[in-house]
């Protein structure tokens, strides 16, 4: 039998998630990348530096792409995607939104996906094949077969905010369904709809390590997931439509006919 990439990539995020809970509790030391929106504090370096150290250790040779940059490239075909905290914000106002994203990839197909959330104790897990999992529990997606009766989840960019076209899908989504939440951790969101309690995500310009772990989360759990186009979505597309597949078309062909409004976006 193969490595069990799945309990390695489980348990080292639930360590990582020990680092993010202690330095949850201390007052925070926040530094920015470029503007002052967006942040990096010591809680996203301490859970990287674990994750990749670990990473190595386990499986060396393996190439890792990790947010904060401590990873790196070999010639291997196995690829570990790791986000060490993702909903940075939320995290640096304590609001308890935030998780460790850990995904790993052989070429071009996902194997193995983690995403935990320390402050609630929620692990959500996937192995290619296996399903998914909500602590240890199988999940599957919502059943709800129509727009006007679901409930969406939607991220904005912490970057370029000013060059989003997102608020324009954000209303018009809004006016077409139960409403669309904005929780800030694009990894949690997706395991979300994995689990059931989101119909739907869509979101412009995530980075591979946001939607890795999420993307094989929603496949296991019988979801769809694809571009605008309904091409498949590839990991650092532009954009990421993520939905229980009952869903995938009607949203679609909602943001296809605003992208027809608004050129550009
Ligand atoms: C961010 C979160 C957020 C999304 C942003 C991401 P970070 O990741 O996932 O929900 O809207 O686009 O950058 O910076 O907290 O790891
Ligand atoms: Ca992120
Ligand atoms: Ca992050």
């Amino acid at each position: 039998m193969g490595p069990n990439y799945l309990q390695a990539a489980v348990a080292i995020a639930q360590e990582a998630g020990k680092i993010l809970m202690e330095e949850f509790s201390r007052p925070l030391d926040i530094r920015y990348k470029g503007d002052e929106v967006d942040l990096v504090t010591q809680a996203d370096k301490r859970s990287e530096q674990l994750i990749v150290s670990r990473l190595n250790q386990e499986f060396p040779g393996h190439a890792i792409a990790a947010e904060e940059g401590t990873g790196q490239e070999t010639t291997s075909e196995f690829r570990w995607h790791v986000d060490p905290l993702d909903g940075t914000t939320n995290f640096a106002h304590g609001y308890p939104c935030f998780c460790v994203s850990i995904a790993l990839a052989q070429r071009d197909t996902l194997l193995a996906a983690v995403v935990f959330n320390p402050f609630y104790n929620e692990l959500f897990a996937a192995a290619r094949g296996q399903g998914a999992t909500f602590n240890g529990k199988n999940i599957s997606v919502s059943k709800n077969a129509t727009l006007s009766t679901s409930l969406l989840c939607t991220g904005f960019p912490v970057r370029n905010r000013k060059l989003s076209p997102n608020l324009q899908y954000y209303g018009e989504f809004t006016q077409r369904s139960h409403g669309v939440r904005r929780d800030g951790s694009a990894a949690l969101d997706l395991a979300c709809v994995a689990c059931g309690r989101f119909d739907g995500f869509w979101e412009f310009g995530l980075n591979k390590w946001d939607t890795a772990a999420g993307v094989l989360l929603i496949e296991e759990a019988g979801g769809k997931v694809s571009d605008f186009e309904g091409k498949p979505y590839q990991l650092g597309g532009p954009v990421i439509l993520a939905t229980n597949g009952y869903i995938q078309e009607e949203m679609r062909q909602v943001a296809m006919e605003i992208s027809r409004r608004a050129p550009g976006s």
